[in-house]
């Protein structure tokens, strides 16, 4: 495995360790982020750090790093590891003596950053699409908060898995949320539209984009409240996550969405996205 970092050090993976005591691995009490590395750089970098301050404000944690540092420790770790790239960084609130629900007193930070190759996309997605299914949002929420703590997220995502689908598109009170691990597009007719952002969802830095570029491109977008019934009868669905890029979903609870196959302004934002990740990436 390739070089990670951890607390100041670049070392192999295998020989890097946290405290048992850390509030990351006893509570659960710290935020991530997953940026996407394109021809050895950072997608968005500026956007995903500026949500990884975000996430820290809301849990009352300083920001441990300038943005010169985390772009320091990330050139390096991209150096280090040749293709495109995932790069997962977390801060937790570090180990404490005790196991106390309280923030503690003196907090040293724990900074973990390691990244592991993309996998190419998946032709199978862009002729077939991917099933989803709706699963009811039983989060907290702050799902605005993009925390380590994701337990909700991934009994949702394995349930979705065991029903033979890849996402769970989650409906609270009726209305569309996210995705467990994706924000959810509806397209009706020719309108593109995603729930707006709220404290229910995470507000996804590739959903920002894929607004930028349809709007960009004349195409009608609006960030409104989508029913479940919308959802069901929409004529596509997309995903889209960091991993994911924008992807369409063709079977929704093993019905076909629209005629099944993905659809034409899918293909549309697809290209925009694939075009604007390679004007930025060589
Ligand atoms: N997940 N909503 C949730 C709950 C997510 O976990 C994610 C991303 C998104 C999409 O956000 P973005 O476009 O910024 O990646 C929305 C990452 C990829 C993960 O946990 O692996």
């Amino acid at each position: 495995m390739s070089e990670i970092y951890l607390n100041g050090e670049f070392l192999p993976a295998e020989n890097a360790s946290i405290s048992v005591m850390d509030r990351g691995f006893l509570f659960g009490d710290g935020v991530y982020e997953v940026i996407p590395v394109y021809g050895g750089r950072p997608f968005r970098l500026a956007q995903h750090l500026a949500r990884l301050d975000r996430s820290l404000q809301c849990i009352r944690l300083e920001n441990p790093l300038e943005p010169d540092d985390w772009e320091r420790i990330l050139t390096r770790l991209i150096g280090a590891a040749p293709g495109d790239l995932l790069i997962y960084l977390q801060v937790t609130r570090g180990p404490d003596p005790v196991r106390n629900h309280l923030f503690p007193h003196r907090v040293e930070p724990t900074v973990f950053v390691m990244t592991w190759a993309s996998k190419p996309r998946d032709p199978a997605i862009v002729e077939e699409g991917v099933a989803a299914v709706v699963l009811e949002d039983n989060r907290w929420h702050r799902c605005d908060i993009k925390s380590i703590a994701l337990l909700g997220n991934i009994l949702l995502r394995q349930e979705a898995e065991d029903a033979g689908a890849t996402e769970a598109i989650l409906v609270r009170d009726g209305l569309v949320t996210e995705g467990s691990s994706t924000n959810p597009f509806v397209i009706q007719g020719e309108e593109i539209l995603t729930p707006p952002q709220s404290n229910l969802l995470l507000r996804g830095i590739t959903r920002d984009l894929v607004l930028e570029l349809a709007r960009g491109a004349g195409l009608a977008c609006a960030e409104r409240h989508i029913t479940r019934d919308e959802l069901e009868t929409a004529d596509e669905i997309w995903i889209s996550s960091s991993s994911r890029e924008v992807q369409p979903v063709t079977r929704l609870d093993g019905k076909p969405v629209g005629d099944g196959m993905p659809g034409p302004l899918w293909r549309r934002v697809d290209t925009l996205y694939q075009d604007y990740k390679a004007s930025v990436s060589s």
